[in-house]
Parts: C-alpha cells; structure tokens; sequence
C-alpha cells in the first residue's frame, strides 16, 4: 500500500468516512492529515459544476462550460485522435474549474434505440465505443485530472433504472456488454469506473464479485477507484467487499458507520477497508496535484471552436439525391423549421451543460453565403400541427429553389430516466414536411437528434443531413457542411432500422417489472440486421461524402490488413475505411461479421493512400463458456473492408491456429442462436443459453414491499395510503403533460415514481435514515399508526445522534 504510513495514524471512523461523500458532489477530507476533499462533476460532453444548488437531474444550473456533441455524435466521427483532443479541451475546463473527476465518458452499449440515454453513448458496437471511451479518457486525464467511464455495466434502459435486473448470459456480457469497458479500462487508463444504478444476474453491480473483483480488478488489472452512481448504494457492507471505494452523494455518515460496525463485528477485514483508502487516497492526491500548479483559464473562444470542429467532423450525410448538397451559391433558400431558431444541441438529465456561447442556425445565416429568402418556424415545438404556421411556411418555400427543413426531437424526449415511447418524430413535424413537399419538393432536411429515429418520410426530402446533439457550435457546423465549407465524412455508430418492430430487442425492451432478459444474445445493432437479414434504413458505418473513394490492393498477413484508398473525386475529404471479420466456421454461433479496426484518413483529390489496420488480442477471439475464458476458434476468417458494415469493398481470407478449447455450445439446442434469428426467442432456448432457469420477471404482489421496490409498486401496496400516493403521483403526471409541462412531468417519473424505497435514505443527504425508512415502509405496507410512530422515534434517535457525532468530530480535531 503506498499510503500505509498515512492510513495507520487514521481512526478506524476516518477511514470510514472517506468512503462517502460529504456532500452531494465532494467527497469527505481530513484537515488534520492533510486531506482534501475531491470535486466529482458531470459529464460527459462538457462540465457541470454546480456551484450552489446541487442535484444529479440537470436541474440546478451549473458554471458556464464548453457544451461539445454527445457522444452519440463525436462517435460518428470514427476519428480516435479527435475525441483524444476533445478530452484534452475538456479536461482543461476540469482544470479551470477545480474538478478532480470528470464524470463520464458513459459508454453502454445501445442495446435497443428507445433507451433514452442513447445520445449520451457512443455505439452499439463495443470495439468503436471502447476506441472512443479510451480517446476521451487518455485527453481528460492527460490534464492530471480523472475521468470517470461510466454505468459499469449492462445499463441499457432507464425504465426501473435502478433497481431492473438485467438477466444476461456470460458470453454476451463479456463480448457485447464489456468490452468497451476493458478497452476503456486497458487503453485509457481511466482512474475511475462509476457503477450502474442496475442489477446485473441478481446482484446490484456494484456488489458483484464477478464483476468487480474476477472480471474489472484480477484480469483487467484497474487499480483505480469504484464510484456508485449517485444513489445507487444499495448494501455499503457488500458494496466495499466488492471492492466500491466511494459511495455517492453523502448519506451524513449513516453508510460510514455500517462500515464501522462491519469491521467491529468482523464481516469485513480492516485490510479490505484499508486498501480502499489507498486507492482513494492515490486518486485524491494525484488529482490535486494539478491545482497546486500555476493553472491556466481557458480560452473560451478557442473551445468553442473545438466543439465545432468536433461537430464538423460527426456529422453525417444521409442523403444527397440529385448532388444538392453543398448548396449552389445562386439558390435561394427558404430556411423553415423552429430548429433553426433554437438549437437541439444536447440531451436532458445529468449531462446537461450550460454553454458558454450557443449558435442558432437562424443567427448564423448572414455569414453563410446562402442566398436566404427568409424564416418560417412551420411548426411548435411541443405543440400540436399549426395550420397557420404551415400556412406561412408553405408561402415561404414556394418562392425558394430549395427549402432547408430543420427538424429533429425535442428535449423533453430525449432525456435521462426516461426511455422514449417509440422512434418517431413529432406528427407536426412530419404534417409540415407532407405540405411542404406539395408545394416544393426540393427538401433539404437537417436532423437533430441523439438518436436513432424512423424516417417513412425519407422520401420526401432530396438531401439529409444528420447533425445529432451537435453541441453549443453544432448551427454553424452544419451550415459549413451544407455550403461545402466542409466535406462530410461521418458515419453512422448505430444502425437505423426501418421500423422499430425490426429491432432485435422488440420483445425484450423495456424490462417492465423485476428483470430485463437479454433474449437477442450477442446480436444487438448490425449484429442482427446482418446476420438474420434483415434490411434496414441505413446500416452501421455509413456515411455519405461529397466526394467518392475506391478501395483496392488489400494484403492480408499474421499481423494485420493492408490497402489503398483513392480519392476519386473532386473534392478532398475523409473516408473512414472499416475492417469486420467473419468466421467461416459454423461450430460456434457467431454474428455474420463484426468490426475488428477502423482508419480514418484525409485524401486530396486523386491522391491515394495505404492504410494498415493492425490485428489486435480481440481480432478473432471469442468466449467460451465452457473454458471461462477467451479462445480463438481455429480456422478460415474472411477479412471484409468496408465503406460501411453493408458496403464490403475488399475482401481476403486468412487462416488461424486456434486455441483448441472445446466447442461450448450444440447446434440443436439453440437454433435461434445459430441462425442469428433471435427476435422471438423462447424461454427454454434462452435458458439453455443462459446455462440457468431465468428467474421470476413479474412482480410477486403478495408480499410486502421492501426497500428495493419502488414508488410505482405503490399500486398494488396493502396500505391505502400509498394507493392513494401512487394514484397521486400517477394524475399528476398525466395532469402536468396535459397543460404542456413535459419535463416536469418527466421529472416525476424519474425521481419519484422509478425510485427505490431504498434511494429515499440514499438520495436525501442523511434528512431521512434507513430506520425511519423502515416506518415509511410500515405504513406503506397496511400499518399506518405502527409507521408513523417507529418513523417519529427513529428520527428523535437519529436528531440525538448526529449531536454526539458534531460533539466526537470536535474532540478529533483539536487532536
Ligand atoms: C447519472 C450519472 C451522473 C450522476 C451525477 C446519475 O443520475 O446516472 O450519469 O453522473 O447522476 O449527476
């Protein structure tokens, strides 16, 4: 231990202490030895510092920050280097601000795209979003401050977030699920890892030996600190034997003294603690080690270019019928859709940044160069279809060579705590466009989203541009792509199916009650589309330029793939080259292929280069579960490049020596497996995937409940006044979507109604106890009076005790 001098002149409540925060957002110092507290803030694509009114909805605004793209939209960028810049920016504005831990980057896989965290995430692919994770992490923490890669693991859905048990068989959790999180643990070297608020297999996460010890700590070596997510603590005790340092927000030492009486009473080792501190301690130091130096402001000018260029970089073409883009110099151009006025730059929920400057399109447009004749809304925002407004749009385009349609989703959809209720944009939006259409079908439109949506009217528009969660620079970014200032060259990190009933998940998602079954197996995105064909609106990796590139020469060799790309056209730009690889054996079932590699490289016109795409230990390995470990299958891989997973340009076999473990699985028993049709798989053949029964997905409604049930199971509660709390809650909802107020509405369904018993102690800063949370839930539970008095008792108790602590903690310091 590197601190052991430091930690033996510490009480065994010091210790303790660390282990919790001291508030909602700094963790606990210790004066007289020196230590001080961190500051943890949010996260991922800026800093949100709250200097007054702390919470972990977005709701308390936070010190101005550089807003860059979600996530979801640097993915689409494929460009390592640029998201490693990124990080670099974003981990001096951790600097500016005194931030120790930056809390992100979040990198779940995108499981199903009605997760409504998915614009925070990067992929549906573990290989792209683990490059990217390490890429952001490497440039935060090259500042000497941490990043925080986050909900380790398996938190794909934000319906029941915190308690859900994600039912996920082994294989498919180390190939699809954490893979991301080892290469973001092995390549970026993040200090800190935040648990998911989920259960993973009947265990919270955080409390999982096999992923916490076996799997994050002995094979992957961290060595860093375990965050809970805020709130997330269910068992402290299980929760430091599993090795979580730092439990978040402060539960005013209730939390601190379970520890305390664990090691009295001998159920955790001294050591365990022990060893905690020093990693904790070894976080606290090396971060604050920066702020001591001479540090810098930022240049918020210089930064908000950098979240412009990351935007230029991430945008994706969808759609250029006709070449209309880049727009002609002599069009003139109706710009409509209440998107151009007021920016979709970002998501709701933790991540919410106050930026520093934010560009609308329609303040933009005078520097453009775009012959513009004007701008029409065409629509309300969370409104129902204006015909008035439609009206004028209309007038509008009808004067105009091309009509330039910003749409997209709103805030309030895509949110933290809230899954969306299915992958359309608004019905106004689309009544608009159908007009619009009618009177001039010379339709560019611009996407604003964090997430895949369907498009039965891609039809109607000529061009597309997709633009994401662009960030507080992202208008202007998008102008530079529509004028030709700049050549696209994103591609897409998920696909986009062509209905969301395609999607391999349809019939698993969301987990409603106790569980949520990982039924698809490892085909999640492209995984399945391409396996089970399925066709779909646009696949994984594409991307359209405004230019064109062959691809020729591939060599392959032991060690890696070789090839040419040539710039066939006009203009410079970027191509991303993608390397998937196929198993031509069918003795283990796979997905028809999967991306191994990506380059990124800038081609002038005509100008060709040789790109190398280097094999790697995750190229050709699998998991065997027979073994428990990862094995390579001996045999013939083709070796596939694309331009996108459905677009293989080149194409090479290769043979390999394999591990020669058995073969973990028999064809018979999981034809739905072996045939990639997993849409409609049953029980049975999901349990023989699993190796283990499923457990109960339904809620049992006769017992009573507990501390890990939430408000929403107040509808079937004994005590008839948390029916009527449930009731309550459930009208208010309804009542405050009625008269327009979504986001409070959503408010309501994130913090209360999807809350845990448990989070009422956890989320309260030490106001309320678990004791006291015991004669809540007596009352909850048919016994009122019983409740009210055990609830009144407990916090007399509690008032008392917190004084004998301010009294002892008095003692220590004038030690
Ligand atoms: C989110 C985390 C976030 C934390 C602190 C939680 O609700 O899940 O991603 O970092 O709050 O704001």
């Amino acid at each position: 231990m590197k601190y052991k001098e430091l930690i033996q002149k510490m009480t065994l409540e010091e210790k303790a202490s660390l282990m919790s925060g001291k508030d909602f957002w700094q963790s606990e110092n210790i004066d007289r030895l020196g230590i001080p507290s961190m500051f943890l803030a949010d996260g991922p694509h800026g800093i949100r510092k709250q200097a007054a009114a702390a919470d972990h909805l977005g709701l308390n605004e936070s010190i101005p920050a550089t807003c860059y793209p979600t996530a979801a939209t640097v993915a689409n960028s494929w460009n390592e280097e640029l998201v490693e810049k990124m990080g670099q920016y974003l981990g001096k504005e951790a600097v500016a601000q005194k931030v120790n831990v930056l809390l992100g980057p979040g990198i779940n896989m995108k499981r199903n795209p009605l997760c409504g965290r998915n614009f925070e995430y990067y992929s549906e692919d573990p290989y792209l979003a683990g490059k990217m994770a390490a890429g952001l992490i490497r440039g935060i923490q090259s500042n000497g401050v941490s990043a925080c890669v986050k909900h380790f693991a398996v938190n794909n859905q934000e319906e029941r977030r915190m308690v859900i048990d994600t039912i996920v068989d082994e294989r498919t959790l180390r190939e699809i699920y954490l893979t991301a999180f080892e290469i973001a643990i092995k390549e970026g070297k993040t200090k800190t890892v935040m648990s998911s608020y989920n259960m993973l297999n009947g265990t919270h996460t955080n409390e999982n030996m096999h992923l916490m010890r076996e799997i994050l700590r002995d094979e992957w070596g961290f060595d860093g600190v375990v965050v809970t997510d805020w709130g997330g603590n269910n068992d402290r005790v299980q929760g430091l034997l599993a090795g979580n340092e730092l439990e978040m927000p402060t539960t005013n030492g209730e939390t601190d003294r379970e520890i305390i009486e664990a090691i009295k009473n001998g159920e955790i080792a001294e050591e365990v603690l022990d060893e905690c501190v020093d990693r904790l301690l070894e976080l606290i130091f090396t971060t604050e080690e920066v702020f001591g130096k001479p540090h810098h402001d930022f240049d918020e000018t210089d930064h908000h270019q950098m979240a412009q260029n990351v935007a230029e970089e991430s945008i994706v073409l969808l759609k250029n019928e006709e070449n209309v883009l880049p727009l002609k110099k002599d069009k003139k151009v109706a710009v409509i859709g209440d998107f151009a006025e007021e920016a979709r730059y970002q998501g709701a929920g933790s991540s919410i940044v106050n930026p520093t400057k934010l560009s609308h399109t329609v303040d933009c447009l005078d520097d453009s160069g775009i012959k513009i004749i004007g701008y029409e809304p065409g629509f309300e925002r969370y409104g129902k279809k204006n015909k008035k407004k439609i009206e004028k749009a209309c007038e509008l385009a009808r004067q105009a060579d091309v009509v330039l349609l910003y749409i997209g989703l709103d805030e309030v959809t895509e949110a933290e705590g809230l899954d969306r209720q299915n992958m359309q944009i608004p019905a106004n939006q689309v009544d608009l466009l159908n007009e619009l259409y009618e009177v001039n079908p010379n339709i560019v439109a611009v996407l604003s989203c964090g997430s895949a949506v369907e498009m039965p009217w891609i039809d109607k528009v000529k061009g597309l541009v997709h633009g994401y969660l662009s960030g507080q620079a992202g208008a202007k970014a998008i102008l530079n792509v529509i004028t030709g200032k700049v050549n696209p060259s994103g591609k897409l990190a998920e696909t986009y199916p062509l209905h969301y009933e395609d999607t391999p998940s349809y019939h698993y998602f969301p987990g409603k009650e106790v569980s949520v079954e990982y039924r698809e197996g490892p085909y999640i995105g492209y995984r399945y589309y391409d396996t089970a064909d399925v066709p779909v609106l646009f696949p994984f990796g594409y991307g359209l330029s405004y230019t064109t590139f062959s691809y020729s020469n591939l060599c392959v060799n032991q060690d890696g793939v070789t090839f040419n790309i040539t710039n066939t056209g006009k203009l410079a730009g970027m191509e991303v080259a993608q390397l998937y690889v196929r198993c031509t054996s069918k003795s283990i079932f796979r997905p028809n292929k999967e991306l191994k590699g990506f380059k990124k490289v800038f081609l002038n016109p005509g100008e060709t280069k040789t790109v190398t795409i280097s094999f790697d230990d995750k190229t050709f390995r699998y998991f065997n579960i027979k073994t428990n470990q990862w094995e390579i299958e001996m045999g013939q891989y083709e070796m596939l490049i694309g331009a996108s997973s459905s677009d293989i340009r080149l194409k090479d076999t290769i043979n390999i020596q394999g591990t020669e473990a058995p073969l973990p699985y028999s064809n018979e028993q999981l034809p739905s497996y072996y045939s990639g049709k997993v849409n409609s798989v049953s029980k049975k053949e999901f349990e023989q995937l699993l190796g283990r029964k499923v457990p109960e997905s339904k809620w049992d409604r006769s017992k009573p409940l507990g501390y890990n049930d939430t408000i929403a199971q107040c509808q079937y509660a004994k005590g008839g006044f948390a029916r009527f709390a449930y009731h309550l809650i459930n009208f208010t909802y309804w009542f405050l979507r009625k008269i327009g107020k979504r986001s409070t509405a959503n408010l309501i369904m994130m913090s209360v109604y999807h809350m845990p018993f448990r989070g009422v102690a956890r989320m309260t800063g030490g106001i309320i106890n678990m004791p006291m949370l015991d004669g809540i839930l007596m009352i909850v539970n048919g016994h009122f009076f019983k409740g009210v008095n055990h609830f009144l008792k407990e916090r007399k108790k509690m008032i008392k005790q917190s004084k004998i602590e301010i009294g002892q903690s008095e003692v220590i310091k004038e030690m």
